[in-house]
Formats: structure tokens, C-alpha cells, sequence
């Protein structure tokens, strides 16, 4: 199926922040594009906005003058709705409410000729439901683009109950064609990356919310040790906690109050509060001028460890073995069950069982938890947890050894998984059910989640890297910990581990 034609003729409805972006990406990959909005003005008032916009991509030289003049002379602001009938794609970006979006759509289908393609850039409704009751819903699909659409990749393409199967293939290559990375997905709650990223949030909130560590440092592990752009709180502030929590709830209800989505009451707290992050000046911290950051916890060790013994595999760990040579730390390997010994201390990676609980049913003594991260060769910053009866010089021991390697290390208090381990067997185990549920394929979750919300790793290929074992064991054990069904591991991701395989490959 081939891209649409550059001939053809794009409108875009609603000239509000995502519209506006929209035609801009049209405009650029070379199509006539129609701006309308019923907010008088709106239309000239963005093409103007994009203009500017692009006059300061002219100053960085990453466009001509000339690509802008043609740019912009392809927008045009439309008086009425009757005038996009010559349009072949429409994409609608008005207010986010189903009544108003069906009868746009009703118009819509009076007034476009047959072979348009009608497209709704919805984040949260059912473009089933949308295109219901349409003469022709087989010509309704979702184009949801991200944030700002210019500068955001990801496209998710939509597909409802009715929508033809030729639509999908012609927007992907459309879409490729505007040089950005559509994913196929069905019109399910969240799409992909709003119901994929949420345990990223929930599980943040949780853990402050049991006080494992406070906001600054649960952030700064979220960058520094799982490799993400922004840690949950940060992320929260920055796209309104009443934009976040909404997002949340919209989710939890639309999957029966599934608890796997529960929103976070430390969070509607700050709704109620109106202290909605940066836009309100005060949210998990503070924006008033001159206030100050808080910085995340660090803890110091007055041990000198130079030397530790490895006992078995470390599995995803190994490389630190490698950073702690190449720090002057003396190695010895033997046999054993994956653990560290440095002084008094046992290391281990986090299987989601507490440290106290570990320590005795393993008889380990002296047991220090160590999280994931994105990358044991080059992680700046790891968190550790520890057994309660762990001896005072056992964990400066443990401490000693990760700061040697280069870690800034930040202790939790004893939680199941820690916070990086936790949080991303509890994406994959999301993306994980999205690809059972047959909502996209493996290659779209993973591509969805980097390109749409910046993920360091697609949250499939991590669990397979990590080893599908240790993401069901890790799961097991944090349902055991909390007796809840929000940690049930997928179907899946029983089944691919007991046939022994990965995601990628089911
Ligand atoms: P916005 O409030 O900035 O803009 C909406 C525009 O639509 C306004 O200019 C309004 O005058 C116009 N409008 C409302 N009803 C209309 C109608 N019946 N006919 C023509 N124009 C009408 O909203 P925003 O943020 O641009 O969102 C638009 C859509 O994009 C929503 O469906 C939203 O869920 C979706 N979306 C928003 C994202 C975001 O981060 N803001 C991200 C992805 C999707």
C-alpha cells in the first residue's frame, strides 16, 4: 500500500496545540493543508504561531528560508467546515469529548467525498465507538501523535472494530513518508504508550508513598541508574498532575478498575490541592523563584573495600565484574549462587523479595540488595536495600565496593524490587499483556515506548536482556510481598518462560 500522494489535500481540525503541530508536520512533508477550528481566528492565529516557529528553526539552520516559504504557503486557514470537501485525509484535534467528536465525524461524512479518510488524534477515546454510528465507519481511524507533534516521532495508528485494514497500511506509509515511526495498535484503553508508561508512575508513587526514599532520589535513580530522561515526579510536575492523574483514572476505569492501573491518592492529593506542578508553581517540588532543589540522598561508606569474590553467574550484572577490575578492585571468581562477597557483606541482585525475607530463607547473612540499571558498565547511580539484620560494617562493606566501582549509591528502606528492578518488570509485564491481548506486536510496544516516551529500552527486549525467569520471579515474589493481583504476571510471560523462549520472538 503506498503513502498517500502529496497532492492530496490534508485538513486538520482544532488549531489548538496539538492541531496546530499537526499541520505543520503535513505542511512540511509537502501536502496543501486546510486549518480549521470554530474558535474565530484560531486557524490564521496558529499558521502565524507556526511560522515563527519555523523562522526559529531558519536561525538554528536546520531549515531554509525557503523550505519555511513553502511551508507556510501550503497552510491555509478554512472559513468554514464545508470548505475542507476536497480534503483526502481529515484529522481532527478538537475538544476531547466523544458527543462533540461524533458529530464532527456526522459532518464530516456529509460533506467529504467517499474516499476520505476520516482521523481522529484521540489519546483517550474508543475510535470504535467514535466511528460507530457513521454510515461508513470503515473509513474512521486513530492518528495519535505526541507532543509537541513536530519534534515527537511516534505516531500510533488506530484501528477500531470497523476500520478498513487498507486505511492502516496507507496511513503507516503515509506516516513514514512525514518521516516519523508509526506503530500499528487497536482501539484499546491507552492505545499503547498511555497504557504501557503507566506502572512507570504508579510504582514511583508507590514507593514514596511508603516512604522507600523520598521524591528527589527516586528521580535521580529513575535517570541515573534506570536510564530514563526524567524520573516519575519531575515527569509528573512537568505534564500536570491533573493531565497525569486523568490519564491514570481514564485507564483504571476503562479496565474495570483493574488494579494493575490504580490511580495514586498522593497524587489526587496534589489535584485537590491545585499544586499541579509547573504550570501552578508547586507540585512534588517547588518552582517558586529561587527555591531551591531538593538533592537525592547519597550514602557514604568509611570502609575500604578493595577486593570481593563472585560466587556463580550475576546474570545481567556481569558487567559489573569488569567495572570493578577496571576500578582496581581484586576479583576472585568461584562457584556459587550469584552472589557478591566484599568484607562482610553478601551482595545480590533484587528477585522482588524483601532483604529480611531473602536472608533467611536463602541464609544469607548480611544481605545487601542491589537494584537493576539500564547498564552495569556505566550507570552513575544504584540503589541498594538491606537485610535487617545486616551488620552496620556490612553494609559501609557493600557501600565501599559500589563507590569504588564509581556508584553514587542511595539506600531504600527494605521494599520488595527496589525501585528500577520493580518498575520495569512491571512495564514489560504491561507490554507484555498488550502483546497477548493482540493490541500490537512486540516490535511496535517496544518502538512505541522509546520514540514515544523517550524509554533508554523497549520495555520487551529489557525483560528479555533481564532474562524472562528472573522478570517472572521478580513478579511472583512482589504479588507475595503485597497479596495483591497488581503484580500477577502475564500469561504470557509464564508461558514464554516456561517454553523457554523470549518476547520477541512469541
Ligand atoms: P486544545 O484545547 O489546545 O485545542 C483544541 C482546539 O479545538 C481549540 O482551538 C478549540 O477551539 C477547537 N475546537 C473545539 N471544538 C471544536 C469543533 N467542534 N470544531 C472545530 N474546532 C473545535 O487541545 P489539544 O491539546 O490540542 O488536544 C486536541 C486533541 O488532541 C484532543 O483530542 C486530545 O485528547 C488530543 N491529544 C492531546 C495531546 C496533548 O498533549 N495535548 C497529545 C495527544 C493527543
Amino acid at each position: 500500500m503506498a503513502a498517500l500522494d502529496k497532492s492530496c489535500i490534508v485538513a486538520v481540525i482544532g488549531a489548538g496545540a496539538m492541531g496546530a503541530g499537526i499541520a505543520q508536520v503535513a505542511a512540511q512533508a509537502g501536502h496543501q493543508v486546510l486549518l480549521y477550528d470554530t474558535r474565530p481566528g484560531a486557524a490564521a492565529q496558529a499558521i502565524e504561531g507556526i511560522d515563527r516557529q519555523l523562522g526559529r528553526l531558519v536561525e538554528k539552520g536546520k531549515i531554509s528560508a525557503e523550505a519555511r516559504q513553502a511551508t507556510v504557503a501550503r497552510l491555509q486557514p478554512a472559513e468554514a467546515i464545508g470548505d475542507l470537501a476536497g480534503a483526502g485525509l481529515v484529522i481532527e484535534a478538537i475538544v476531547e469529548k466523544l458527543e462533540v467528536k461524533r458529530e464532527l465525524f456526522r459532518q464530516l461524512e456529509v460533506i467529504c467525498s467517499a474516499d476520505c479518510i476520516l482521523a481522529s488524534n484521540t489519546s483517550s477515546l474508543s475510535i470504535t465507538s467514535l466511528a460507530a454510528e457513521l454510515t461508513h465507519p470503515q473509513r474512521v481511524i486513530g492518528l495519535h501523535f505526541f507532543n509537541p507533534a513536530p519534534l515527537m516521532a511516534l505516531v500510533e495508528i488506530v484501528s477500531g472494530l470497523a476500520s478498513a485494514p487498507e486505511l492502516a497500511e496507507t496511513l503507516y506509509d503515509t506516516v513514514l513518508a512525514w518521516d516519523k515511526k508509526p506503530v500499528r495498535t487497536r482501539s484499546t484503553p491507552g492505545f499503547i504508550v498511555n497504557r504501557v508508561a503507566r506502572p512507570f508512575y504508579t510504582e514511583s508513587l508507590r514507593l514514596l508513598q511508603e516512604g522507600a526514599a523520598d521524591c528527589a532520589t527516586l528521580d535521580a535513580l529513575m535517570r541515573d541508574a534506570g536510564g530514563f530522561r526524567m524520573g516519575a515526579f519531575e515527569l509528573t510536575d512537568l505534564i500536570g498532575h491533573d493531565v497525569n492523574y486523568a490519564v491514570t483514572c481514564s485507564v483504571f476505569d476503562a479496565y474495570y478498575s483493574d488494579p494493575r492501573f490504580q490511580p495514586s491518592l498522593i497524587q489526587k492529593e496534589l489535584v485537590d490541592a491545585g499544586q499541579l506542578g509547573r504550570k501552578s508553581g508547586y507540585g512534588f517540588y517547588s518552582y517558586a523563584e529561587g527555591a531551591e532543589r531538593p538533592q537525592a540522598s547519597e550514602v557514604e561508606s568509611t570502609s575500604e573495600v578493595s577486593a570481593c569474590v563472585v560466587e556463580g553467574c550475576l546474570g545481567i550484572a556481569t558487567p559489573l565484574i569488569k567495572r570493578l577490575q577496571n576500578s582496581g578492585v581484586s576479583v576472585t571468581r568461584r562457584d556459587g549462587a550469584g552472589v557478591l562477597r566484599a568484607g562482610d557483606a553478601t551482595l545480590a541482585l533484587s528477585d522482588g523479595r524483601l532483604a529480611s525475607l531473602r536472608a533467611t530463607e536463602d541464609g544469607l547473612t548480611n544481605l545487601v540488595l542491589i537494584d537493576l540499571t539500564h547498564d552495569y558498565a556505566s550507570a552513575e547511580r544504584i540503589a541498594i536495600s538491606c537485610a535487617s539484620n545486616a551488620s552496620e560494617r556490612a553494609v559501609q562493606d557493600a557501600v565501599s565496593l559500589l563507590r569504588r566501582a564509581g556508584f553514587k549509591v542511595s539506600r531504600l528502606t527494605d521494599t520488595p524490587g527496589l525501585a528500577v528492578l520493580r518498575t520495569v518488570a512491571m512495564l514489560a509485564n504491561e507490554g507484555t499483556d498488550a502483546l497477548l491481548h493482540g493490541v500490537a506486536n512486540a516490535a511496535d510496544i517496544d518502538l512505541a515506548m522509546c520514540a514515544g516516551v523517550n524509554y533508554p529500552r523497549g520495555p520487551l527486549a529489557w525483560a528479555d536482556a533481564i532474562g524472562l525467569p528472573n522478570v517472572l520471579r521478580t513478579l511472583d515474589n512482589l504479588q507475595a510481598a503485597y497479596g495483591e493481583p497488581r503484580y500477577r504476571p502475564s500469561l504470557l510471560l509464564r508461558r514464554r518462560v516456561a517454553e523457554g523462549g523470549t518476547l520477541h520472538e512469541a
